[in-house]
C-alpha cells in the first residue's frame, strides 16, 4: 500500500494530524496497535487550553465541544486554611475548557473513517534517512503488510517504536522521575466545586477536577509503587476530604460511586531532534510531562498544529522551510510546558522535608498575592497561541 503520510498511533495526535492533512488534500494512513474501543475508552486528560479549542474549532471539530464542554474562567489554589481563585480571563483574556480526552478521541474517530487501521502488530520503521521510507506491520488478520510513504510521523506515545528509530548517535534525551504518583478516580457524583481545586496539604497534594455536572475526577498524591488495592473507595474519599479541606468555611466534599481507579507514575521526558530525515515525532512520542497543570494533551495538539501546515507545504508546494524548522519551533513550546509542569508539580507535591514545605507555601502565597505571579501561572495554564 502507498500513501503520502504514514502515521503511527491513533491517539489524539495521530488522528488530529490525519484530519488536518485530509482537509488540505494530503493523504495519510494511521496504524494503531489497540482496538478502536480501547483507544476511545482510555480515561486520561480533561482540560483543554484556549489554543487547543481554537485549533479544534478551525478544524471543524468544535461543535460538540462547544455544546457539551464547560468553559472555566480559572482554578482555585489552596493550602490548609486558605483557598484562592485565580481568574485566567481577568488576568490574560484566555480561559480553559473541561472536555475529556475520551470525547476528543470520539470526535476524531468519527471523522477518521477508514484512514485508521486498528489492531496491527510488529510495527517497524524503515529507511527514514532515504527518500522512500516505509513501515511494515502485521494486520489484525495476521497478514504481513508494507506501507510506503513520503514521510512517516511517529504519534505512538511513550511506548511506541518511533522515538527509538532515530539513531542513537543523533538523538538526545532528558528525563526526570518524581518520587510520587497520582491515584486517580472517576466518580458518578456532581463536582463539589465550580472550578478545579489544586490543593497543597502536608499529607500530600490533592486535585478536584471534573468531567461534567454529574461526573467528578479526583487525584491524590501517593508514593511510587502504590497498589490500588490498598485504596478502597472509603479510604480514597476520606483522604480527599482531609486534603481538600472538607468542613473548612462550610465547604464539603460529596462522595459518590467510583467508576474507575488507577495509579499514574509521573515523569518528565524530552527527546530531540523531533525530526530526523523523513521521520517526524509528535506528542507523547517526543515528550512526556507530569500531569500537574494539564499540559500533555495540549502539547500533543500544539505539535500537530505546527506539523500539519509544514507537511502540506513540503508535500504540496515542495517547500521544505516549515518542515525544516518544525523540531526547533515545537521544542520551544515543549520546554516551556516542561518547565511549567515541573514547577506546578514541585510547588504542590509534598515531601518529608520541612524546609521544602515552607518554600512551597512561600511560593504559593507569592502566586496568589501578586498579580505578576498569578499572571505567570495563568498564561502558562491557559496556554500561549500555537506558533508562539
Ligand atoms: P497517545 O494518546 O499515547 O497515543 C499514542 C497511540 O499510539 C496509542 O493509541 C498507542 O496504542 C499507539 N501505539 C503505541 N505503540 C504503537 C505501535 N507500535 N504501533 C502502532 N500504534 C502504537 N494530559 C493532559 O493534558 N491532562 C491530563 O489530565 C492528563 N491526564 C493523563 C492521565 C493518564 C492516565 C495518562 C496516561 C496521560 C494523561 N495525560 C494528560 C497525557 C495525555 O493523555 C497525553 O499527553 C496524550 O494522550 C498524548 O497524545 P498522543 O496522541 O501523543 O499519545
Ligand atoms: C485533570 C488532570 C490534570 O493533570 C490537571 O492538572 C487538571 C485536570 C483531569 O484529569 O481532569
Amino acid at each position: 500500500m502507498r500513501t503520502e503520510v504514514a502515521i503511527i498511533g491513533a491517539g489524539p495526535s495521530g488522528l488530529l494530524l490525519a484530519h488536518l492533512l485530509a482537509r488540505r488534500g494530503v493523504e495519510s494512513v494511521v496504524l494503531e496497535t489497540r482496538s478502536q474501543a480501547y483507544v476511545s475508552g482510555r480515561i486520561r486528560a480533561g482540560i483543554l487550553e484556549q489554543s487547543t479549542v481554537d485549533l479544534l474549532d478551525e478544524a471543524g471539530l468544535g461543535t460538540r465541544l462547544r455544546a457539551e464542554g464547560y468553559p472555566h474562567r480559572g482554578v482555585y489554589l489552596q493550602w490548609p486554611g486558605e483557598r484562592h481563585h485565580l481568574d485566567f480571563v481577568d488576568l490574560t483574556g484566555r480561559s480553559v475548557w473541561v472536555y475529556g480526552q475520551t470525547e476528543v478521541q470520539k470526535d476524531l474517530t468519527e471523522v477518521a473513517g477508514d484512514r485508521a487501521v486498528y489492531e496491527v502488530s510488529d510495527t517497524a520503521l524503515h529507511d527514514i534517512e532515504g527518500d522512500q521510507p516505509y513501515v511494515t506491520y502485521t494486520d489484525a488478520g495476521g497478514t504481513g503488510r508494507r506501507l510506503d510513504a513520503d514521510v512517516i510521523v511517529g504519534c505512538d506515545g511513550s511506548f511506541g517504536p518511533s522515538r527509538d528509530a532515530v539513531p542513537a548517535a543523533v538523538r538526545r534525551t532528558w528525563e526526570k522521575s518524581y518520587p510520587y504518583s497520582w491515584l486517580g478516580i472517576l466518580a458518578d457524583v456532581a463536582p463539589s466545586t465550580d472550578e478545579l481545586i489544586y490543593a497543597w496539604h502536608p499529607r500530600g497534594f490533592a486535585l478536584h477536577s471534573m468531567r461534567s455536572p454529574t461526573v467528578s475526577r479526583l487525584y491524590l498524591q501517593v508514593p511510587n509503587g502504590t497498589d490500588v488495592a490498598q485504596w478502597p473507595d472509603d479510604r480514597v474519599w476520606a483522604e480527599l476530604a482531609t486534603r481538600l479541606g472538607d468542613g473548612a468555611d462550610g465547604w464539603t466534599l460529596t462522595p459518590g460511586p467510583v467508576t474507575e481507579k488507577s495509579v499514574l507514575p509521573m515523569r518528565s521526558f524530552v527527546q530531540a531532534p523531533m525530526r530526523h530525515g523523513r521521520l517526524f515525532l509528535a506528542g507523547d512520542a517526543a515528550h512526556i510531562v507530569p500531569p500537574t497543570g494539564a499540559k500533555g494533551l495540549n502539547l500533543a495538539v500544539a505539535d500537530v498544529g505546527l506539523l500539519a501546515p509544514a507537511l502540506v507545504a513540503l508535500l504540496r508546494d515542495k517547500d521544505p522551510a516549515l518542515a525544516d524548522r518544525y523540531g526547533e519551533d515545537a521544542l520551544r513550546r515543549v520546554w516551556r510546558c516542561t518547565h511549567f509542569s515541573w514547577w506546578m508539580t514541585t510547588m504542590l507535591h509534598t515531601s518529608e522535608d520541612p524546609f521544602e514545605a515552607q518554600l512551597q507555601l512561600a511560593q504559593l502565597r507569592s502566586v496568589v498575592s501578586s498579580r505578576a505571579g498569578a499572571t505567570a501561572l495563568a498564561e502558562n495554564y491557559a496556554g500561549l497561541p500555537i506558533g508562539r
